[in-house]
């Protein structure tokens, strides 16, 4: 087992040692729309995700993410890339944002940067990422469009630990949409974002409940 999936197993323990009632301090990051980051405060407010997102933060200013977070009252700040000198001093800035706000698992929600390792190394094994394909097919950009272009015809979501590779973690969930023969890259988006509202929060949920448990490239729910 790697320092990092090590990191993963220690944050569930870490999650399962606060107890059923504990709240997994939540850091997400997010460069855009931010639906993501809503559906899992709307789970967190229904009370079917034991966590809270303790920041947002925005490589964009004008992320729909940052404001969607401040009508929930989160703190949401904007890190400024072109303020640093280069990745690793930014990864470097996030990072320590991150820990300022004292968060036990990041949660990347269409955040649209590559995170070096820097970052990685300071919450190994305690990041998560959700990504639209059934993974490992279509990592990368565009990935609704590279399954049409490819003519697959099940498409669909992923949940997983966030590793040194593009898309390459262990997978926590996965879910599955059909591709129907009139869809384009909106409604196969659609479909697919649908099932991502459902997927993240549950995936986190797991994580909080301390019933995630990383082996190698496997994860198994407990
Ligand atoms: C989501 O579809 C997410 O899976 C995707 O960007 C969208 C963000 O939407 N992420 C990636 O493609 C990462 N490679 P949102 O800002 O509304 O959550």
């Amino acid at each position: 087992m790697s320092t990092r999936t090590e990191g993963a197993a220690a944050t569930a323990r870490a999650a399962a040692a606060a107890g059923g009632g504990g709240r997994l301090r939540l850091g997400v990051l997010a460069s855009g729309r931010g639906s993501n980051l809503q559906a899992i405060l709307e789970a967190i407010a229904a009370g079917r995700l034991p966590a809270e997102v303790a920041a947002v933060l925005s490589d964009k200013a004008d992320a729909k993410a940052l404001e969607r977070a401040r009508q929930a009252g989160v703190a949401a700040e904007f890190v400024d890339p072109q303020a640093h000198a280069g990745r690793e001093a930014f990864d470097r800035a996030l990072a320590e944002r991150l820990n300022a706000h004292a968060v036990q698992l990041v949660v990347l929600a269409g955040y649209m940067r590559i995170l070096g390792p820097a970052f990685l190394d300071a919450f190994p094994g305690r990041i998560v990422h959700i990504h639209p394909s059934l993974l490992p097919a279509f990592p990368g950009l565009h990935a609704q469009r590279q399954a049409l272009e490819y003519g697959v015809k099940v498409a669909g979501c992923t949940v997983h630990f966030v590793d040194e590779g593009l898309d390459s973690g262990p997978i926590i969930l996965q879910a599955a949409v059909p591709v129907l023969e009139d869809d384009d890259e909106d409604s196969l988006a659609a479909r697919i974002l649908e099932q991502e509202h459902r997927l993240y929060p549950e995936a986190i949920r797991l994580i909080a409940e301390g019933r995630v448990e990383v082996q190698g490239r496997r994860v198994y729910i407990k």
